[in-house]
């Protein structure tokens, strides 16, 4: 199998985007892939935004080996459980989201892991977790019309100085009326007021109407 790794801990094997699995032997429903005597694996871009960003051609990937992140929407911990394989031991990810049921499905999922901390909180309210260390990445993926807005508010109270957001823009949660492109155009123009956009895609075929954004402080 012909594997080269594309940025740090992530790796395209004969074409395939995965990780290496820092839990052996445990897994979602993903295919693992066996490799001189680890298990990689595979990380669908239909099923992560993040995956289908890096498929599309982002050339900034701040996440790595050690880094905080903080990660807003977290649900079950799917494309989690990705950043906890590539971050290792040595980092963290406190994972923010609101639904209880979300919460325990992730509490179960990630208890071996052992560098993911749930947090049943609204990320609209920054305050309700301000115990929060500060993070090297804030990453975003809610379903909310205010989704650029809460990215920002997080991103002043908890990005380190040198730190990255990224964040998946879902433009029918924003405003199901309008064109996906206008609802774009407006979410940058809101984040360059303080922020430097590093790179923009577009998520289709893998997600439709979403676009994912890199960015960092100005
Ligand atoms: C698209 S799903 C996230 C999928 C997940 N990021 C993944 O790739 O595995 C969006 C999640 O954000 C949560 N959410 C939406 N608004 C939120 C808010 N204001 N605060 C916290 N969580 C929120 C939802 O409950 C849902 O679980």
């Amino acid at each position: 199998m012909k594997l080269k790794e594309i940025f740090d801990g992530v790796f395209s094997i004969d074409g395939r985007l995965a990780t290496k699995n820092l839990v052996k032997g445990r897994s979602y429903s993903e295919k693992i892939l066996n490799i001189g005597g680890e298990e990689y694996r595979v990380w669908n871009p239909d099923k992560s935004k993040a995956a289908a960003a890096i498929t599309k051609g982002i050339r900034n990937f701040p996440i790595k080996k050690g880094s905080k992140i903080l990660y807003l929407g977290i649900a079950q911990g799917q494309t989690a459980s990705y950043f906890s394989d590539i971050i290792g031991h040595e980092g963290i990810i406190y994972g923010v989201e609101f639904s209880s049921r979300a919460v325990s499905d992730l509490v179960i999922s990630t208890e071996k892991r052992g560098n993911i901390v749930s947090i049943k909180a609204d990320a609209r309210k920054p305050e309700d977790y301000s115990w929060v260390e500060k993070v090297d990445v804030v990453y975003e993926d809610v379903a909310d019309p205010e989704q650029v807005a809460i990215l920002l508010r997080n991103a002043g109270a908890f990005l380190k100085k040198g730190g990255y957001a990224m964040m998946a823009i879902k433009s029918r949660s924003i405003d199901v009326t309008r064109a996906p492109k206008e609802i774009f155009r407006e979410s940058v123009e809101m984040i360059k007021n303080t922020m430097e956009i590093l790179d923009f895609v577009t998520l289709e075929p893998h997600e439709v109407d979403h676009a994912f954004i890199v960015c960092r402080p100005r």
